[in-house]
């Protein structure tokens, strides 16, 4: 595996690629890689040629009051894991690689920004959006794979490339979970082991709704047990709510997509599933 941490020595790698003409898969991180992530390289690896995981903790996405500088950073074991993974090129742009001073243009999608997480944290999606789009033009990736575990980030990114026509594919990996249900997560190290034992009630509160609505329970009264349930846990529920899948706009018809964002201790876990 190559690491990489200058464009130019990105570009040779990449046009090297594609004179053999190779499919090229871009995994976007932010390292601290866990089995999360390795699954989304596996998933790389079966759709493409050739891998680069980019791992990058983008200023962009952080509010003024969020952990952008406790933010996990694990390089070592995260290219020892990359490389036991079958990644090729391991793309570790510095800051300043991403934003050279001067640097004035941002991405700003509508739609699918606009609630939940989008509200919760003023920014994060245009800080999401403008790194992607960079990395899709620096790594020229035929396909990127992205977690569902962040679903609002990955209606946003199929969103931005649709109506960029940007020239890739973007695949959905399905969340990887703990064997108790939690959803993996780089932040989840934060929890406490009680905490930590706590934080599976979010899917299975989830679940016991979405049940309850396929039984024909009425949509609010399903959410706000759940709701009312983890808060008396000491969960402290920021949403709990049925979406249309791709646009984000709650609605009250099955299929729908439940999302959901709850505070535990000094985490804020993000969890959604499908319904119906
Ligand atoms: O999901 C993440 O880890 C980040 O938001 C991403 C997609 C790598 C962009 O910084």
């Amino acid at each position: 595996m190559r690491i990489v941490r200058d464009l130019p020595a990105l570009r040779a790698a990449t046009e090297t690629m594609r004179r053999a003409g190779e499919r090229v898969a871009l995994v976007p991180t932010m390292g601290a890689l866990h089995a999360g992530h390795l699954a989304l390289v596996e998933a790389a690896r079966r759709e493409a040629d050739r891998v680069i995981t980019s791992i990058f903790v983008n200023p962009l996405q952080f509010g003024p009051n969020e952990d952008f500088s406790k933010y996990p950073r694990t390089e070592e074991a995260d290219l020892a894991a990359l490389e036991a993974a079958g990644c090729d090129i391991a793309w570790l742009p510095t800051v300043e690689v991403m934003y050279p001073p001067g640097a004035a243009t941002v991405i700003e999608v509508a739609g699918p920004t606009e609630g939940f997480e989008g509200a919760a944290r003023p920014g994060h999606f245009r800080g999401v959006a403008t790194v992607c789009c960079k990395l899709f033009s620096q790594t020229e990736a035929d396909v990127a794979v992205f977690g569902e575990k962040d679903w609002q980030q990955l209606q946003v990114i199929r969103r931005m490339v649709a109506d960029l026509d940007l020239p890739l594919d973007i695949l959905g990996h399905p969340i990887v979970r703990d064997a108790d249900g939690l959803a993996l997560s780089s932040r989840n190290r934060y929890l406490s082991p009680a905490e930590r034992a706590k934080a599976a009630m979010l899917p299975e509160a989830m679940r016991e709704a979405a049940n309850a609505m396929l039984h024909g329970a009425a949509i609010e009264s399903a959410l706000d047990a759940a709701r009312d349930g983890l808060n008396a846990a000491g969960f402290d529920v920021n949403y709990l709510a049925l979406v249309e899948p791709e646009t984000l706009r709650p609605t009250d018809a099955l299929p729908a997509r439940m999302i959901a964002a709850a505070k535990l201790g000094p985490v804020r876990l993000l969890d959604n599933m499908p319904v119906g």
